[in-house]
């Protein structure tokens, strides 16, 4: 019979203390067990000691509580220390959880000296934790940001498995700069690489000049070309020089292309689609911090999202904030888009569509229908989300040869980079789209953590990569 807990049982490893709650009911006091993990606390009385212990699979790190017959027992495990426990799971007595270890034997697994571990007992700061990257997986916070990324990410594989898209990988070594930002890193040997006698000019290594990708999207474009939808889910790269609560220089962008698609608001449906998805997954709501933070994302999973274009937004703006604030060409602020999101999209996510050309990169489609003949619009759609702002951006593609050539040029793009993309448009080209969804923003959002920083295992920003 297939029950929660076989479904985390292996023969292969030791149990986790998830799998042994899991399977509590069945073998508590019966069966003798190991358990292992650190030490979180220790309370010593006069005949008993308890311990909570944690593995990172309990849900909300508290971890198991362990009761020792005989305070000695407890000798040694100071806070942090790696342990292995041998007893038996019982019923406890005390309020808070069913279930308790009494442990009967323990082995030390690895000392922790209390004076040098960076970790205390006491709240840190997030900027010390910053500092101390390779043990902030072991406090509250960022162990449940990293559940809550563990079950969003796979709460959004499964949205796009069961809507018949194929995951692809994107290479993260390109020859090009998807946005045009400028904000690209070089790829280049390291420059006391012996070389192989031919040239010593680093800029050589591959023929031409080669940058980490800034985005898979181009590449998504090739492989949608012949499987019609794809996704992915993985690093990009910006050399963003200003310090801010929501740009990392290494971030995760979870993008998808779709070919057959004439219509911007099919794109916007899966954007929306596939977040309500996640919001929604039972996996992913463990996770969150509490049931206000469930209630209000339960609330924005079942509203539709509003969809304004560019200029309805600059005539929101110029009512709220004041006829001279705005002027229609003009970029939207950071804290123009939050409160766009509060005030027009009423606390819940809003699409802003068909922004100025001018803004935007050379892909986009123009607009060249009844809607716009200027084609002084792109097809295109920013999600905003309160207190983030921008979380997902997308668009139609130009997918008309005549039309890309044009903006490559307007853009100053050299033709001959994007020789392997124009090319699509000459062999078969299609009608498509797709967007990117900033997996860390994401997770600030939903999570509710202020900053980036605090929602990626390992953040890196300007003047900062270590671990
Ligand atoms: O709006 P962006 O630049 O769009 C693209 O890169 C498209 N090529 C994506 C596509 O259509 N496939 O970036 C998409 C999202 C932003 O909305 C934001 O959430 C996130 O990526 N993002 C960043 N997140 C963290 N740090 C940074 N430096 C980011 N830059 C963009």
């Amino acid at each position: 019979q297939f029950t929660t807990s076989s479904r985390w049982r292996s023969a292969l490893l030791p149990r986790t203390i998830r799998q042994i709650l899991d399977a509590a009911p069945e073998t508590a006091s019966t069966t003798e067990i190991t358990v292992n993990g650190w030490i979180k606390s220790v309370r010593r009385q006069k005949a008993v000691a308890f311990a909570q212990l944690s593995d990172g699979t309990d849900l909300n790190s508290r971890g198991l509580q362990i009761v020792f017959g005989k305070p000695e027992m407890a000798e040694g495990l100071d806070l942090g220390t790696s342990v292995s426990l041998v007893g038996a799971i019982v019923k406890s007595p005390s309020k808070g959880q069913s279930y308790e270890f009494a442990a009967t034997s323990v082995k030390i697994l690895g000392t922790c000296i209390p004076e040098e571990y960076p970790i205390q007992k006491k709240a840190h700061t997030t900027e010390y934790l910053r500092e101390h990257a390779n043990f902030r997986p072991r406090t509250d916070e960022i162990a449940r940001m990293l559940r809550l990324r563990h079950a969003a990410k796979r709460a959004f594989e499964d949205y796009y498995e069961v809507n018949g898209f194929t995951s692809i990988q994107a290479p993260v070594i390109t020859n090009n700069d998807c946005e045009g930002g400028g904000e690209v890193f070089r790829v280049l040997p390291d420059q006391n690489d012996p070389g192989d006698g031919e040239s010593k000019e680093s800029s050589h290594f591959f023929g031409n000049p080669a940058y980490l990708t800034v985005s898979s999207q181009l590449h998504l474009e090739a492989f949608a070309s012949a499987f019609s939808r794809v996704y992915t889910l993985q690093p990009a790269f910006r050399a963003e020089r200003s310090h801010t609560n929501r740009h990392l220089s290494e971030f995760w962008m979870l993008e998808a292309e779709m070919a057959f698609v004439n219509d911007l608001s099919v794109i916007m449906d899966v954007v929306e689609a596939s977040i309500k998805h996640v919001i929604r997954d039972t996996a992913f709501q463990e996770t969150l911090a509490s049931d206000s933070q469930r209630a209000q994302l339960d609330s924005m999973a079942s509203v539709p999202w509003k969809r304004i274009t560019y200029t309805e937004a600059v005539e929101a703006l110029r009512q709220g904030l004041g006829v001279d604030a705005f002027e229609w060409g003009q970029n939207i602020s950071v804290e123009q888009e939050r409160w766009l999101a509060d005030n027009v999209g009423g606390g819940q996510p809003l699409f802003v569509t068909n922004y100025p050309t001018n803004q935007k990169p050379f892909y986009m489609r123009v607009n060249t229908d009844e809607s716009d003949t200027t084609g002084s619009t792109v097809a295109c759609f920013d999600l905003l989300v309160p207190r983030v702002g921008e979380l997902v951006g997308g668009s139609l593609r130009e997918e008309r040869v005549d039309y890309l050539e044009a903006a490559l040029n307007k853009h100053g793009l050299p033709a001959d980079q994007y020789e392997w993309y124009t090319e699509l448009r000459r062999f078969g080209t299609t009608p498509h789209g797709g967007f990117g969804l900033g997996f860390e923003r994401f997770i600030s959002w939903v999570g509710g953590w202020e900053n980036v920083r605090e929602c990626i295992p390992a953040p890196r920003w300007k003047g900062r990569c270590v671990l």
